[in-house]
């Protein structure tokens, strides 16, 4: 039988066991995906010894994507570029390292906004913390001319622009938001307002080019007040509820050998379980 799991400190909240869950009995996988709790004093030997505790690999998830990153024998170039991973498997007795957040945005963005490089438009990434990082990486990758970051602590803001370099990063005051929103192609909220009681964004739309697309990597809810905002200015609106889902594929293809699908009906379960706990 394969084994992994998702390790983080807490890690009560983790949903990865229900998606990978799923995918284990629909292709009738001999294996299981459970939830480990590991404090940040015991993640360096839990992966040191990730093998002998039974595990083809793992997923991890905070507080541990930067010691996972450092820890293992092979860094793959999504975490590298990212400095954290959260996929992880062991091949030929070796720790491999990936971070599939980026994988997992670009994916869902592509599927639900598929025209979304049509413009040539910069991107307007709000915030700044590890998944801004990962976003940031798949803009780039995919060509886009020019990245603005508008983030609450200005100086995280110019942190991820020097750690990616060049000229195609431009720091924008966060107060200046809404007036970045005018010429954005694609705006990305990846800071943690629109969970419920985090507050508003307070980002206006109505000047946003008629073509731009709004995502949110938050999903609970699933329809953050931005997402609402945006259809109500007949912009297009991807939720943040697909890139979970798409992160999850390749570490499912490492460990247990089939690559997965995500379909409407794994989307219903987790948007169940979101609406159980609302
Ligand atoms: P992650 O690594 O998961 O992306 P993080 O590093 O905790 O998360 O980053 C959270 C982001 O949400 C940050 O950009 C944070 O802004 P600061 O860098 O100024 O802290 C942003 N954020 C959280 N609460 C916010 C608020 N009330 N107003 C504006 N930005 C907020």
């Amino acid at each position: 039988m394969k084994r992994a799991c998702v390790i983080g400190w807490p890690i009560a909240h983790s949903r990865s066991p229900l998606i990978h869950g799923h995918w284990l009995q629909r292709y009738r996988i001999d294996g299981s995906y459970t939830k480990e709790a590991v404090t940040p004093e015991e993640v360096q030997e839990f992966l040191r010894d990730l093998g002998e505790r039974g595990f083809a690999g793992c997923n991890v998830t905070v507080p541990h994507k930067e010691v996972a990153f450092a820890l293992a024998d092979v860094v793959h170039d999504s975490a590298r570029a990212v400095g954290a991973a959260n996929t992880l498997w062991l091949e030929g007795g070796r720790l491999h390292a990936a971070n599939t957040d980026t994988y997992g945005f670009m994916t869902h963005l592509a599927h639900e906004a598929p025209g979304w490089q049509t413009g040539d438009r910069p991107l307007l990434l709000l915030g700044a913390g590890g998944a801004a990082r990962a976003i940031a990486y798949g803009f780039l990758e995919a060509g886009t001319r020019e990245i603005m970051i508008a983030n609450r602590t200005r100086e995280r803001a110019e942190a991820l622009a020097a750690h990616f370099g060049g000229d195609r990063l431009r720091v924008v005051d966060w107060a200046a938001r809404s007036f970045a929103a005018r010429e954005a192609g694609v705006i990305v909220n990846t800071t943690t307002i629109g969970m419920k009681g985090e507050g508003s964004l307070d980002l206006d739309l109505a000047g946003a080019p008629k073509s731009c697309v709004v995502a949110d990597i938050v999903y609970v809810p699933l329809e953050t007040e931005l997402l609402a905002d945006a259809r109500r200015h007949g912009l297009k609106a991807v939720d943040g509820l697909g890139m979970l889902l798409h992160q999850a594929v390749p570490g499912f293809e490492k460990w247990f050998g089939v690559r997965p699908e995500v379909t409407t009906e794994l989307r219903g379960i987790i948007v169940a379980d979101i609406q159980g706990h609302a």
